[in-house]
């Protein structure tokens, strides 16, 4: 049954999602409850009070619909159920009703660039051959060379190796990811209507918006035109351009198109229903485009993840995000870390360093205006997991490129003495990918309560940052001159003033005339009328 949506009006709260903290939960990665060594939706259910006591307003919950699992979910065979992996309608139905009494919004994800080749849409299209209606559906198209050997186009899987594969009637198909996601036409009618369906199926049962993956991948250039390069011509993989450069097959003009149509949808149902774009473009301009009151609520700002250790790396992409956010007058999402990439602990140097720098990057995030995407695990300070058995790896990229995704899914340790360190019920020993014997000390049980715990840090900044007038709202920052490789930002609201300092300069650095320090990511010390604020530390000081 679905759930009663929670107001009946749209009031002010619709626009919880500009300041909102919002929790990414990897679903086959954050708790198992019933032991088979895969998250599911009841796991995540029975963790709902810890997620509410972490102080976040929202969860994104990875791909749960039914799939092969081939791109871990990413691959949809039927976008209206529960994959048995994870439970079915009835658990999603109870998870979302606990979640939303107890104050948690839930955004799901939306995979409409490409469907599992077991949906039966392209189990239909292989069987009614060339020229068929049920083709049109996808992108098929005739091969090049003498005998059509050769793929339509030079466009790269995103994964590695050619975006076509051929079927036995001699036609290719394109998947710009695995060749188990084919790519939807999304010029075709029925596509289109197929998934403003889908979106009223889930905000029928009471989802508070939606993740849209690969959202700037849905229109292909007309005529399907070469890029010119790849890894096998010039040895460039396409995919460096993202983010950078343009390609055909993505950020094109015609996919504003399917948002137009989308966000009325969203806006028909009350309580603020958003979705926020997974989007690659070659300019902060041209990501922009994906936002507004007409199209979708936000856009990830992955400079922000792609900031180097670096107060000038820093400051360059704050700047460029907030005066974005104001062109388009929407919030910043920021995020540090997701299931794509590998986690800031070790970007950021790993071991005590990439910690002491990841918890001092948190304080830095949180300090911000806008919404903050926090990644399951970031709150324990989980490093990457570097050392995993080639052969227990299940990312599909890894047996195209070597590239995988996997080292930042390991699943969530969350107590106990053995691996995996509580993930299941009491004596369950299985998890779909192993957690070093290093995380027992990681663990949520073991950093409870223990005073300079990343997991208490996240709780402490995350109360205040809800708490403080000066934090709580959207009021823009204030640099203020510091030394080389600090940075200072000042947010104020009424009287209420909170200082926010990082310090990447190298050495320790004295702060002084910011009030009273709130929260650190490291042992602040007295000197004089200020405090001695270590190297790659951040803390945040008040005057009210
Ligand atoms: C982006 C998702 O985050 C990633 O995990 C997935 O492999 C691709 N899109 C393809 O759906």
């Amino acid at each position: 049954m679905a759930s009663a949506p929670r107001t009946t009006s749209r009031t002010a709260d619709d626009d919880w999602w500009r300041s909102a903290v919002v929790y990414q939960v990897y679903v086959r990665s954050f708790a198992d409850a019933n032991s088979d060594g895969v998250g599911d939706l009841q796991g995540i259910r029975q963790r709902l009070p810890y997620l509410r006591d972490l102080g976040v307003d929202a969860l994104w919950l990875t791909p749960f619909y039914t799939s092969p699992q081939v791109d871990a979910g990413y691959d949809v065979a039927d976008y209206r159920n529960v994959d048995p992996l994870f439970g079915d309608l009835t658990d999603f139905d109870e998870m979302i009703t606990d979640a939303h009494a107890l104050g948690l919004r839930i955004i799901v994800d939306m995979v409409p660039n490409h469907t599992s080749s077991a949906h039966p849409w392209f189990a239909a299209a292989l069987a009614a051959g060339p020229g068929s209606p049920e083709r049109e559906r996808y992108l098929f198209a005739e091969g090049k060379g003498e005998q059509g050997e050769l793929p339509p186009n030079d466009w790269e899987s995103i994964f590695g190796g050619p975006a076509w594969t051929r079927v036995v009637d001699g036609q290719w198909y394109l998947h710009l990811f695995d060749p188990a996601q084919p790519d939807l036409n999304w010029r075709h009618p029925e596509v289109r209507a197929e998934f403003e369906d889908v979106l009223r199926f889930w905000l029928d049962r009471g989802v508070d918006g939606f993740r849209i993956d690969v959202a700037h991948g849905m229109i292909k250039a007309e005529g399907l035109p070469d890029v010119g390069f790849n890894s096998m011509t010039t040895g460039q993989r396409q995919s460096e351009l993202l983010g950078k450069g343009r390609l055909p097959y993505f950020d094109q003009d015609e996919v504003h198109d399917i948002y137009r149509a989308w966000r009325p949808i969203l806006d028909s149902y009350p309580g603020g229903r958003m979705a926020v774009a997974e989007a690659w473009a070659e300019t902060p301009q041209r990501l922009a485009r994906y936002i507004g009151p007409d199209e979708l609520h936000q856009a990830f700002s992955f400079d922000f993840l792609d900031a180097t250790w670096s107060a000038d790396s820093f400051r360059k992409v704050i700047d460029t995000a907030l005066a974005e956010s104001t062109i388009v007058g929407a919030p910043t999402t920021w995020v540090l870390s997701n299931h794509d990439r590998q986690r800031h602990v070790t970007r950021y140097g790993d071991g005590e360093v990439g910690l002491r720098r990841a918890r001092a990057a948190a304080l830095l995030m949180f300090a911000l205006p806008g919404c903050v995407y926090v990644y399951q695990g970031e709150e324990l300070g989980l490093p990457e997991v570097l050392d995993l058995p080639d052969e227990l790896r299940q990312d599909p990229a890894f047996r195209r490129t070597g590239e995988s995704r996997d080292g930042c899914r390991v699943p969530i340790p969350w107590g106990g003495e053995l691996p995996p360190y509580g993930f299941g019920p009491d004596g369950s020993e299985l998890s779909w990918l192993p957690a070093p014997a290093t995380w027992r000390s990681l663990s949520v049980a073991a950093q409870t309560a223990a005073p300079g715990s990343t997991l208490e840090l996240y709780r402490t900044a995350l109360r205040i940052r809800h708490e403080h007038p000066a934090l709580a709202g959207l009021d823009a920052i204030t640099w203020l001159e510091t030394e080389p490789g600090v940075l200072a930002f000042r947010r104020t609201t009424g009287d209420a003033e909170v200082t926010c300092v990082v310090n990447i300069s190298g050495a320790d650095v004295t702060v002084r005339g910011y009030g009273r320090p709130l929260v650190a990511s490291a042992d602040l010390t007295e000197r004089g009328d200020g405090h001695v604020l270590p190297v790659d530390a951040a803390a945040w000081f008040e005057r009210r």
